[in-house]
């Protein structure tokens, strides 16, 4: 993990309020894995943005730079948005664990709804480079919103899209794409990026079809590093820090809907350990 100030390099709108920046830092860039993210400070931290907002890494170019996309949804990342080249960022990164795969992994599917193509960019790039075949499956409310279609294009086996309103692709969620399709394609491993109930359904189609399912899932951070305890997540093992311990998770792990602490019970909650015991 490395706390750098990395230069803006180059800054592109992609689609209405979605942002490319690319920004300099050999140690970032080196040391990064596909599903770590950058905790980025968006102005000066003595002014309105004390936190930091994480951004998955998006691509990498090794021991130079690396990207990040983001959306514009509020005061940090509209502030982000006004950046100019050459602007210097306060980033700390790569932090958290990344997705895994293994030699053994012959076949993947790729899923993202909206951005969360951000960190499943920069996987496709390393499965192409170690001849891992995959598939890609992008969703959106509309064809405006279906990010980077030619990206995945020129490196998947077959890349499918879908949208809700029809105007490319399939016409409907990518769920349901994917629900039926999976017989035909029956990937080793699904890898999924995008909003929970997505993230849901594509984990328990991924339980019945008896396949390995990665998931990296959002939460909202403050101190990035595991040392605030802000970011709980509920997994069957007891809570787990989206910081530290993802924020990939195994689909059939979480306990979905579950996420908000203030619904469970906090009876042999383990601040220390982020366990939970049982308390009777
Ligand atoms: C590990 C991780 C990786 C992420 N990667 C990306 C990425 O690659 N691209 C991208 O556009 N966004 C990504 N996000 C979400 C991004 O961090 C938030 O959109 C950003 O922090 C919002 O900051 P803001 O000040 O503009 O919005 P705020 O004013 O803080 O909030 C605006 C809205 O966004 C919601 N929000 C804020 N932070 C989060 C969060 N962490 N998770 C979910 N909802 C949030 C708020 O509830 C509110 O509705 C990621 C989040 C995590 C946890
Ligand atoms: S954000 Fe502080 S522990 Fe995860």
């Amino acid at each position: 993990m490395f706390q750098v100030k990395a230069d803006v390099i180059s800054k592109e709108e992609i689609s209405p309020g979605v942002f490319n920046l690319t920004l300099i830092s050999p140690e970032i860039s080196r040391s990064a894995r596909p599903g770590q993210f950058v905790h980025v400070l968006c102005g000066d931290q003595n002014d309105r943005f004390l936190l930091r907002r994480p951004f998955s890494i998006h691509r990498v170019v090794p021991g130079r730079a690396f990207e990040i996309l983001f959306q514009v949804v509020g005061s940090g990342t509209d502030e982000l948005s006004r950046v100019k080249i050459h602007d210097a960022l306060d980033v700390i990164g790569p932090l958290g664990n990344g997705f895994k795969y293994s030699p053994e992994i012959k076949s993947a599917l790729l899923l993202a709804g909206g951005l969360g193509v951000a960190p499943l960019l920069f996987l496709a790039e390393e499965l192409t480079e170690n001849h891992v075949m995959f598939y890609a499956m992008l969703g959106a409310k509309t064809k405006t919103e279906l990010l980077r279609y030619i990206d995945f294009k020129r490196l998947a086996k077959k890349t499918f899209a879908a949208t809700e309103d029809g105007s490319f692709g399939h016409d409907g969620t990518v769920v349901a794409l994917l629900n039926r399709t999976v017989h035909q394609l029956r990937p080793q491993v699904i890898y999924a990026c995008g909003p929970e109930k997505m993230l849901q359904k594509i984990s328990e189609t991924a339980e019945d079809f008896g396949i390995d399912c990665q998931v990296s899932v959002e939460a909202k951070m403050a101190c990035g590093i595991g040392a605030c305890l802000g970011c709980t997540y509920a997994t069957k093992r007891g809570f787990r820090l989206t910081c530290k311990d993802g924020p990939v998770f195994n689909g059939r792990d979480i306990m979905w809907g579950g996420s908000d602490v203030e619904q469970l019970p906090l009876d042999g909650y383990d601040y220390e350990t982020a366990e939970i015991t049982d308390s009777d």
